[in-house]
């Protein structure tokens, strides 16, 4: 498996990313539903300095992709999105891609890497929930009760920083996750 960057003369990397997408997100209300949706996202992500990388394996197809938006002037980049081929997942592609960004986030002076990460489908204690008015208490006691993908940022070594109630209805939050990724605090 090698980790690239995906370009548009890459036909074959960006539609395989994009029916990725759909494959993996189709269910969800906030997903992609379609193969022009999926590749509208992908073409979307390959605007000058945004990030867009792709796994690939041996025979040179795409087995996760992985993306990140500039935000803060620089300071930060927001991860949108990360899937890992579903006959793939539990191998470690998902963490090697998060490395490699972190790793060139690093290389162009970025401080913070952030993640949304939604419970549109009650994988978290969160669910249906009201939220208000102890947000930030709940976003202490939040728990994977199905395999959220959370609790694999978590193992990547994110933590939560804030919950956005209802984000996608009632009961449906939007779970913030962000991770320091230089050295040392500067100042
Ligand atoms: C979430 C996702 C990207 C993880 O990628 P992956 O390649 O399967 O993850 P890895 O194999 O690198 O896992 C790293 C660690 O996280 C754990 N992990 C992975 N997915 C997990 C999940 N859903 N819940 C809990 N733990 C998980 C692994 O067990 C592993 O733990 P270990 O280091 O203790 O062995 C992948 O499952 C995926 O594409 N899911 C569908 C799309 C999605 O939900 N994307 C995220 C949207 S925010």
């Amino acid at each position: 498996m090698k980790i690239v960057g995906l370009s548009e003369e890459n036909e074959r990397a960006v539609r395989q990313a994009a029916e990725l997408l759909v494959r993996c997100f189709s269910r969800i209300p906030s997903g992609w539903h379609t193969l022009e949706e999926g590749l509208a996202e992908v073409q979307g992500s390959l605007k000058p300095g945004w990030i867009s990388r792709v796994a690939l394996d041996e025979n040179g197809d795409v087995v996760g992709w992985i993306g990140a938006i500039p935000s803060y002037q620089g300071h930060v980049w927001e991860l949108h999105p990360l899937v890992v081929r579903p006959d793939r997942q539990r191998q470690g592609i998902g963490r090697a891609l998060v490395a490699d960004l972190e790793r060139l986030a690093r290389e162009r002076g970025v401080d913070t890497i952030f993640i949304g990460t939604d419970d549109e489908d009650g994988r978290t204690n969160l669910y249906g929930v009201d939220l208000y008015p102890d947000v930030l208490s709940w976003a202490a006691r939040i728990e994977d009760v199905g395999g959220h993908p959370f609790a694999f940022y978590r193992k990547c070594g994110f933590v939560v920083v804030g919950l956005i109630p209802d984000a996608n209805g009632f009961g449906k939050p939007d779970i913030l996750m962000a991770k320091r990724v230089t050295a040392q605090r500067r100042a």
